[in-house]
Order: C-alpha cells, then structure tokens, then sequence
C-alpha cells in the first residue's frame, strides 16, 4: 500500500489558500489536507463549505507563529508537504500597521521551517519526499519600468512593508537550504483574482463598490500596470512545483495578463452593467485619489522557467477570467455581505479618511 500523503496548508481559510485546498481535493482525493489558520479579518470558514464535511480534510483554528501548536500538528499528521500561505497580504494594511506583517510573514515563516526541520531531518537525512513551499510574490522585485520582466535572477528590491516582509521570509527559506539542504522551493506570483478574493483588493473592491453604486477609487492616474493571474493557474502551478520542483529553486508564476489599473476598473463597470442592466454603474463612479505611498508603477513576470521546466501554462486568459469572477461575485453576494460586515467597515472608512 503507497505512503498516504498529508499537506500542511497554511492559511487555507483566505483567497488562495481556499482555492487551493478545493483543488487539492479535487485532483487528489486520497490526500489529507490540515488547514492550519489564525482566521484573521481575511479567514472566512465559508470558502471551504463544501469540503468541511470530508474525512480527509482537517482544519485547525491557530497562529503559525505557535511553535507548540504547529509542532503538535506535525506529530500527529507528519506532514509531507508544508504549503505555507499565511501571510498578512494587503499593502494598503502593511502601510498602517506594519509590525503584524513582520511577526506573522517574516517569524511565522521561521517557526513553521524550525517544526519541519526538526520533524524531517532525522539521523543526518531528510525524509524521503518532503518539502516546503513559501508562497511569494513578484512584489519582492519592485517596480519596473514600461519594458522588461522579472525573471528568477531579478535582484529583489521591495518597497512596502509587506513586500520587505515577504522577501526576507524568501530570504530566510532560501537560508535553510542552503544551511541546512532543506527541501524547499520558493514561488513568486503576480496578482491573483477569481473566486473567494476578500474585498479589499482591487478587482473585488471594484465589483462590490460598483453593486452599491459606491465611488470607485482609483489611485493616482490608474496607469500601474499589473500581471493578472486567475487563480486556478495559479493553484495548478504550485502543484507542480510541489510535486516536481527542484529543489532549492524559485519559480516566476505570472498569467502574460498585463493591464492597467484603469482599464480593469471600466472592463468591471462594463461587464457589471451588462449582466445586470443597472444604468447607475457607469464610468461616472469612477474617482482618481491620493496615490498609495511608494506605489509600484509595473508588475510583469517572466515565467518561462516553470513553462519550460514544469510544462506550466496559464490555461485562463483575462477576458474568460474576468467574466467567470464578476459572475462569482454576482452569484455570491451573500458571502460578500458576510465578509464585508464588522471590521471591513472600520477598514473602508479608515481608508477612505486616510486617502
Ligand atoms: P489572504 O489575505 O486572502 O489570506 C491569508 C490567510 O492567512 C487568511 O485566511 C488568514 O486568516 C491567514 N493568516 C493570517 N495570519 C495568520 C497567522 N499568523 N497564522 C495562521 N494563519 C494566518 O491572502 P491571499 O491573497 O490568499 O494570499 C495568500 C499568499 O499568497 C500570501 O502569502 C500572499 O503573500 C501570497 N500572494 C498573494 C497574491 C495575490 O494576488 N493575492 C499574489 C502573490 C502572492
Ligand atoms: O503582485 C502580487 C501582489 O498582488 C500580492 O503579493 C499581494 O498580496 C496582493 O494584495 C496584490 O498586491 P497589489 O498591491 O498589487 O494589489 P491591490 O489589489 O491592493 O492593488 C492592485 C492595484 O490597484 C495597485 O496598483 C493599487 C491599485 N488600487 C488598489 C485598490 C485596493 C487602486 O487603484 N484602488 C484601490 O482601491
């Protein structure tokens, strides 16, 4: 009988995390999936309702910066893989209150590779199989200018306390292999969209504040340029790179999806106006404010490595996948009602105040 696999997910309760536990389980039945998350504001339990009910799928309410808690966990389920994407996520927050992003990203990532490294590496041997994947992001590189790519070799250069705090996680993982020879990979994506995104982030605000004929706040000339990712690739890729990766190694993993900010926010109107013949959701909503401190202007990956490599490709193209995420949110406004109670009013207001 072959070895049952369990994966440590951390942060499975958020955007990416959920989407990628769903997938897990889809593709892989046989696995055990223990979701470890604090269920901070960006946490909702409601992502993963259809799955609480499976035998193989356990979750567990904590801090990955709880040694005795993450070390309790690897003594029960011993885990092959640690897929760790628990992170403090939004830039916006990380210039309020940076100090929360460096205690979860950066020493959360340290107490997660402390427990594997004393639960893998056994009698001067890592066991067989075993690996770490850190969820990074291309925001490690800064910003570019109008031409070129970040590649893997692109020196990183952060700009916002949530970026400085995830390149030195990536700093600290990259520590362990080269240290110790850890198994681990790093992956650094661009910005992710499609189901289950908490309404802070761009494509989701948008919809929601458009549904409610809300302003629709553009920062500064709306020009940035990002590399938009549909989650589901997104979810497929760091499977590979789990499964396959070589070890020690980063991989890009970016969607060739490039688009101004301005641009996304008149495709939601127009796409929203269509689906649901509201004539009030117009270009009129739209209004430029204060840029966000230290904004990066451009984002683009170059992700040729993991297509040569791995055999990746993002499968979902913008037009596609904008339309099955507006259609999500429309389908799904009970659970953007849920979300967006409580502590997101406090956070919107503020924003808006501190804009
Ligand atoms: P998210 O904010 O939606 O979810 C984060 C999850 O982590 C939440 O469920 C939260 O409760 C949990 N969490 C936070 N602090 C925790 C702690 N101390 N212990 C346990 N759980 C904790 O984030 P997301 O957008 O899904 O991003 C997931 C990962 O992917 C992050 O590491 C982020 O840096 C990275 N990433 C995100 C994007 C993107 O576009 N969203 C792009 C590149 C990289
Ligand atoms: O690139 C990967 C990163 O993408 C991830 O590492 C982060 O976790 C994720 O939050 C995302 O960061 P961004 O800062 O790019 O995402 P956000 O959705 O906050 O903003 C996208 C762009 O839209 C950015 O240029 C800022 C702009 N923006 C955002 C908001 C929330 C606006 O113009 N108005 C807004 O209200």
């Amino acid at each position: 009988m072959s070895e049952r696999v369990s994966v440590l997910v951390t942060g499975g309760a958020g955007f990416i995390g959920s989407n990628f536990i769903h997938y897990i389980l889809d593709r892989y039945p046989q696995y055990i999936i223990i979701n470890l998350d604090k269920l901070t504001y960006a946490g909702n339990l409601n992502n993963l309702k259809d799955v609480s009910g499976n035998s193989n799928y356990y979750f567990v309410k904590g801090d990955i910066s709880n040694y005795e808690l993450v070390n309790y966990i690897f003594e029960v389920f011993q885990p092959r893989y640690v897929v760790n994407f628990a992170a403090e996520s939004h830039v916006d927050r990380s210039i309020e209150d940076p100090g929360i992003f460096l205690r979860t990203n950066i020493l959360g990532t340290q107490v997660l590779l402390d427990v594997a490294k004393k639960h893998w590496y056994r009698a001067n041997n890592w066991r067989n199989g075993v690996k770490f994947i850190q969820i990074s992001t291309d925001e490690v590189y800064g910003s570019l200018g109008p031409e070129g790519f970040f590649t893997e070799k692109t020196p990183l250069d952060p700009h916002s306390p949530y970026s400085a705090s995830k390149a030195s996680a990536d700093f600290i993982v990259k520590s362990y292999f080269d240290t110790f020879k850890m198994p681990i990979n790093i992956t650094r994506c661009s910005n992710n969209y499609g189901p289950y995104q908490f309404p802070e982030k761009l494509i989701p605000l948008m919809i929601n504040n458009a549904l409610n004929h809300k302003e629709l706040p553009v920062y500064g000339d709306g020009k940035q340029v990002r590399d938009w990712l549909y989650v589901e690739d997104h979810c497929r890729a760091i499977d590979l790179v789990m499964q396959k990766g070589k070890l020690g190694e980063v991989y890009n993993i970016g969607g060739h999806n490039e688009k101004e900010n301005i641009y996304i926010v008149k495709k939601i109107i127009e796409l929203l106006r269509k689906m649901t013949g509201d004539v009030k959701i117009n270009e009129s909503l739209i209004k430029h404010v204060k840029d966000r401190p230290g904004h990066d202007r451009r984002y683009a990956i170059d992700p040729s490595k993991i297509e040569k490599e791995l055999h990746w490709k993002p499968e979902v193209n913008f037009d596609r996948g904008i339309v099955k995420t507006v259609s999500w949110y429309l389908n799904n406004i009970a659970w953007v009602r849920n979300v967006t109670n409580g502590e997101y009013r406090n956070y919107y207001k503020r924003m808006y105040e501190w804009r």
